[in-house]
């Protein structure tokens, strides 16, 4: 028994590496590791590693992070620039017993020691999306329409879980700014013992609810991986709307320790990628319903082709 889940549509070639791996045996870390590095080197995603968008200082800062649901080991990079693979180092960073989350210089100065290859990661199209948006002038961050942040989790024939995540952040954000996806419980969790969840969207709201942790607890207590998502993404959107008037993006995946899986979104457009023992590697399209409640249905042939096509689409400045 095996089994994968991830954010959005550009995780498909990744899980699909990464179910190979596990189908023959691999273990969580070499396959979610292996899975997010598929996403960070293809340079059409414009919100994960090589060609991800810039700070508003025309810079790529980076998060990653990295989970080990036997040893609850975690490790994270924030804001690192100029490193190509940043979930590898964040992988590194949690076999280290203190020291394991490091931010900007000094996570650059740690892959440098550690060998990890360096990479002028702002690409010429990347340019081309920031000229655009300082003449169109607008205000208020978003995640990108259609894809942010790769999240997964992993569970391998042995039994073992992992979750990992990368992220170029907000698209304009100030220097320094960190979101979910580095911060253990907001943007990831995993443990073996239950299962694991990972979040994609605005992190500042993300984080304001530990929500990926919240799943994880919810699986604990019974709930299978989609009512647990779908409770968790309802409450908290619920408490952002009630207190604050309005709620950011939250799209969550999860999956237990037996296999199941279970997603939950408040927008529409939250696509996701899973393959396990039983089942091909898939994307799946979600539409959030009443009472929290989300259906989802396969991604048809003219919906990929037509994801692929806009993602690759010249930049018209
Ligand atoms: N969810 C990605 C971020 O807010 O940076």
């Amino acid at each position: 028994m095996w089994g994968m889940i991830a954010t959005w549509r550009m995780a498909l070639e990744g899980v699909t590496k990464g179910a190979g791996m596990l189908e023959q045996g691999a273990d969580a870390g070499d396959a979610v590791e292996a899975a997010i590095r598929e996403v960070e080197d293809f340079p059409y995603y414009k919100s994960v590693g090589y060609g991800g968008l810039p700070n508003e200082d025309m810079e790529v800062e980076l998060d990653a992070a990295y989970m080990d649901g036997d040893t609850l080991d975690v490790g994270a990079v924030a804001a690192i620039r100029d490193y190509a693979n940043p979930v590898s180092i964040a992988r590194r960073l949690s076999r280290e017993k203190v020291n394991s989350v490091l931010v900007g210089e000094g996570a650059e100065r740690f892959a440098h020691k550690e060998g990890f290859e360096r990479k002028n990661m702002l690409t010429d199209r990347a340019k081309a999306f920031y000229r655009k948006r300082k003449k169109e002038d607008e205000q208020e961050l978003r995640p990108y329409a259609g894809h942010d942040t790769v999240g997964m989790v992993c569970l391998d024939c042995k039994g073992k879980m992992t979750a990992a995540t990368s992220t170029s952040g907000l698209f304009m954000k100030k220097k320094g700014r960190v979101g979910d996806s580095p911060i253990v419980g907001s943007g990831f969790y995993a443990d073996s013992k239950v299962g694991g969840a990972s979040a994609t969207g605005l992190g500042e709201d993300l984080m304001k609810g530990c929500i990926s942790y919240e799943i994880v607890r919810l699986m604990k207590e019974g709930l299978h991986p989609q009512e647990a998502c779908e409770r968790a993404v309802g409450l908290l959107d619920r408490e952002l709307k009630e207190r604050r008037g309005k709620a950011g993006d939250l799209s969550l995946i999860a999956m237990n320790n037996k296999g199941e899986w279970g997603v939950a979104t408040n927008i529409q457009g939250f696509s996701f990628a899973v393959a396990s023992w039983g089942e091909e590697p898939k994307v799946y399209l979600v539409t959030p319903g009443e009472d929290s409640r989300c259906t989802f249905e396969e991604a048809s042939q003219e919906w990929m082709e037509d994801y692929m096509r806009t993602r690759m689409a010249p930049v018209e400045e």
